[in-house]
C-alpha cells in the first residue's frame, strides 16, 4: 500500500544505527518513550529495568546531567528540578511532614525563606529562624520533631560562611538532617556532603551553568535517604526540561575554569574595593579580616566564590549614584553569571524585610552586592574605577 503524506509524517522515527559516538550530548525532547510490551513498561516504571517511559518521570538529558553533579560533589544520588527553589521544595516534601519542625537560617535567599517560613507554615510545618553562625543558639532551636536544619554554605549578601562539618555534628546530636544550599560556592569550591552535610541543593540557574539562558535546580544527597525523592519529583510535577538540562550540562564543561577565573577576579576586587575612600566596608571570606576567613580557608578550595558585597558611604542615594555610574555593570538581580553584574539588596532581593531587620542582619541602603564575572581582571577593576571617582 502506497503511504500518504499524512500517514508518513506523523510516525514515531527510530534513531539511524550508529557505530560510532557523537562528541556533543543529544537532547531528547522527547515526552514519552514507546515500549516493547507490558513487561517491559511495568518493569522500567516500577525502577527494575533501566530505560525511559515519561519525561516527567526520567529522562536521558537529566540523567546525564544527574550523573556529573554525583561526580562533582561525591553523592550517590542526585535529582534534576525545574528551579533552585522546585529541588528545596524536593527536600521538604520528601523528608518533611505535618507536624514536624525546621532550623532555618536567618540569612537564606528570600524566596527559601518564603518557602520554609510561610509556604511550610500553611502546610502544618513550624520553623526557627537562628542565626546558624551561632552553634549553641543553632542546637538550642532543634527540638525532638525537628527533621531539617538549613542553611547556605555562603549566605546573601554578607557572604558569611556555615561551619558545615560542626552544624552536621549539631544536627545529628539531636536526629536532625542537615540541607547545604551550596548555589554561592558551587561544587568547585565546596562539596558540603563530604564535610557531613546529608543535602545539598544547587541553584544550577546561577554558576552551575553561568549564562543567564537556564532555570534548573539539583538536589543532591545519601542513598538512605533518597527513598521518596523520586516519587515526590515526579509526582509534584518538580521535574527538569530536557533543554535545560542539556544547555547545563554545556555549561558544566567550563565550570571549573569560570569559577576559577570570577573567584580571582573576586579577590582583586574585594582588595581594591576595600582600598576605596568611598567605601565604607567590604564583605568577601577571601579576605583576612572577614569575621569567616579562616573558616572559609580550611573549608574551601580554588577560591572564596564570586561574590563580594560592600558599603558605600552614605544613604540610598550613595548607592543610586554609583549604579548609574555603573553603566558598563549591568544591574540585574541574579548571580554567578560569565558577565560581572551588581545587584542592590535593600530594594531587590531583601525589599520584604523591614528597615530594623535589614540593619540587624547588616544590610544597609547604600550595599550593594556584586557577582563578579570572568572577564579580564583589568577589564573588571575598570568597570569600578568608572563607577567610583578616583581616591
Ligand atoms: C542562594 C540561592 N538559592 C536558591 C535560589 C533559587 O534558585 P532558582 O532561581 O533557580 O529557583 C537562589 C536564587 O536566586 C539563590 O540565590
Amino acid at each position: 500500500m502506497t503511504k500518504r503524506p499524512d500517514d508518513i509524517c506523523p510516525r514515531p522515527e527510530r534513531l539511524p544505527p550508529q557505530p560510532t559516538w557523537p562528541m556533543a550530548m543529544p537532547i531528547y525532547p522527547s515526552s514519552v518513550w514507546s515500549c516493547d510490551s507490558t513487561t517491559q513498561a511495568e518493569e522500567i516504571l516500577e525502577g527494575q529495568e533501566t530505560g525511559y517511559v515519561y519525561q516527567r518521570d526520567r529522562h536521558p538529558n537529566a540523567d546525564v546531567f544527574a550523573e556529573k553533579c554525583c561526580e562533582l560533589h561525591h553523592a550517590a544520588q542526585a535529582v534534576v528540578t525545574s528551579s533552585g527553589m522546585a529541588a528545596m521544595a524536593t527536600a521538604i516534601v520528601s523528608q518533611v511532614s505535618q507536624g514536624d519542625h525546621l532550623v532555618v537560617s536567618n540569612q537564606l535567599y528570600g524566596r527559601s525563606l518564603q518557602l520554609l517560613t510561610g509556604e511550610c507554615a500553611r502546610l502544618g510545618i513550624t520553623s526557627d529562624l537562628v542565626d546558624t553562625c551561632d552553634l549553641t543558639a543553632t542546637a538550642a532551636a532543634i527540638r525532638p520533631e525537628t527533621k531539617l536544619v538549613i542553611v547556605e554554605t555562603i549566605a546573601n549578601p554578607l557572604l558569611r560562611v556555615a561551619d558545615i562539618a560542626a552544624l552536621a555534628a549539631v544536627a545529628h546530636q539531636q536526629g536532625a538532617w542537615l540541607l547545604v544550599d551550596n548555589t554561592f560556592a558551587t561544587p568547585v569550591i565546596c562539596q558540603p556532603l563530604e564535610l557531613g552535610a546529608d543535602f545539598v541543593v544547587e541553584s544550577v540557574s546561577k554558576m552551575m551553568n553561568g549564562h543567564s539562558d537556564v532555570m534548573l535546580g539539583a538536589l543532591l544527597g545519601h542513598e538512605a535517604n533518597w527513598q521518596r525523592v523520586p516519587l515526590v519529583t515526579s509526582t509534584w510535577g518538580f521535574s527538569s526540561s530536557p533543554f535545560d538540562c542539556w544547555l547545563a550540562t554545556r555549561g558544566l564543561a567550563t565550570l571549573h575554569l569560570r569559577a576559577e577565573r570570577a573567584c580571582a577576579n573576586a579577590l582583586q576586587v574585594a582588595e581594591y574595593l576595600a582600598g576605596h575612600s568611598q567605601v565604607a566596608g567590604v564583605e568577601y571570606p577571601g579576605l583576612v579580616d572577614h569575621v569567616d576567613h579562616g573558616l572559609a580557608r580550611r573549608q574551601f578550595q580554588n577560591g572564596y566564590g564570586a561574590m563580594v558585597t560592600f558599603h558605600l558611604r552614605g544613604e540610598r542615594t550613595a548607592a543610586d549614584q554609583f549604579i548609574e555610574a555603573a553603566r558598563n555593570i549591568p544591574f540585574s538581580p541574579s548571580l554567578g553569571e560569565v558577565s560581572t553584574s551588581l545587584s542592590h539588596p535593600a530594594s531587590t532581593s531583601h525589599r520584604g524585610l523591614s528597615l530594623s531587620e535589614r540593619e540587624r542582619l547588616g544590610i544597609r541602603d547604600a550595599t550593594i552586592r556584586l557577582s563578579v564575572g570572568t572577564e579580564s581582571e583589568e577589564f573588571v577593576l575598570n568597570l569600578l574605577r568608572e563607577a567610583l571617582a578616583p581616591t
